[in-house]
């Protein structure tokens, strides 16, 4: 590869804020790459549209990402990897195309004899590669869809009255039980965290993003598409819905927010 290539940014994309929790963890992998992050808010949420839509409106990011001289594509959303990963990387054989799912795997480690709480979109949850993950990893989880809960983090309401409340409801059921880990399997869960801790305290919480951000620069360097060490990375933010300013407090926002 010509050292235009390399030099070239990586486009990441999701439907909103959540696949800056993405971002942010690539930038600290990845110093020296350039990023441009596309943020579908205009069309957001993904998680509850149909997965012909949902690969629809894909499609279209990836193509402006690509317009823009992208050479890899990081999808930074579950829902999204469910429904159109695969038919991207038909269509696009030669481009790297990194793509995200549910951390059962590793939350699988952590099972014994109680459960393990598995948060998705109900899109990614009613998926076919959740069912094939589930038949891999699946033993002992408890699967939650939750329907209504990016938004929050699309407001940029990471704690409050109304986000507690939703969460007291949603695990309510399982407070007496003996919770062994929480997956949480969308990337805006991400800024969650802190909101999520208060009801379990001492249970470990799993995401995808540095196994995903690790993928990336293995397949960066197998095709030697990784930016050169004297280059100067940095990122460039783009929102379909006009609130990349809430994306760029997200980005600097503590990695527990
Ligand atoms: N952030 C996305 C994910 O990881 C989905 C949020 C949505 O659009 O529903 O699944």
């Amino acid at each position: 590869m010509d050292q235009m290539n390399r030099q070239a940014p990586i486009g990441m994309f999701d439907s909103g804020v959540g696949g800056i929790s993405v971002l942010r963890e690539a930038v600290r992998l990845l110093p020296h790459e350039r990023f441009l992050f596309y943020g579908d808010t205009a069309h957001a949420p993904y998680g509850t549209k149909d997965k012909a839509e949902v690969l629809r409106l894909s499609r279209q990011v990836v193509e402006t990402l690509l317009a823009r001289g992208a050479k890899a594509i990081v999808i930074a959303c579950n829902t999204a990897t469910s429904a159109a990963a695969a038919a991207l990387r038909a269509q696009y054989p030669d481009l790297p195309i990194i793509g995200m799912e549910p951390a059962l795997k590793p939350a699988q480690k952590l099972h014994r004899d109680g459960i393990v709480l598995s948060l998705a979109t109900p899109g990614t949850i009613a998926g076919e590669k959740y069912a094939h993950l589930y038949s891999l990893y699946g033993e002992g989880v408890v699967s939650l869809p939750c329907p209504g809960l990016m938004e929050f983090v699309e407001r940029g309401e990471l704690g409050g009255e109304c986000l507690n409340a939703y969460l007291d409801r949603l695990f309510a059921p399982y407070r007496g039980g003996k919770v062994e880990a929480i997956v949480l399997g969308c990337t805006h869960y991400v800024f969650l965290k802190s909101a999520v801790a208060r009801f379990f305290p001492q249970v470990p919480l799993i995401d995808g993003n540095e196994g995903t951000v690790r993928q990336l620069k293995r397949r960066l360097e197998e095709r030697g598409l990784l930016a050169p060490e004297e280059a100067i990375g940095g990122t460039e933010l783009i929102s379909s819905g006009g609130n990349a300013e809430i994306m760029r407090t997200l980005l600097q926002a503590p990695e527990n927010a």
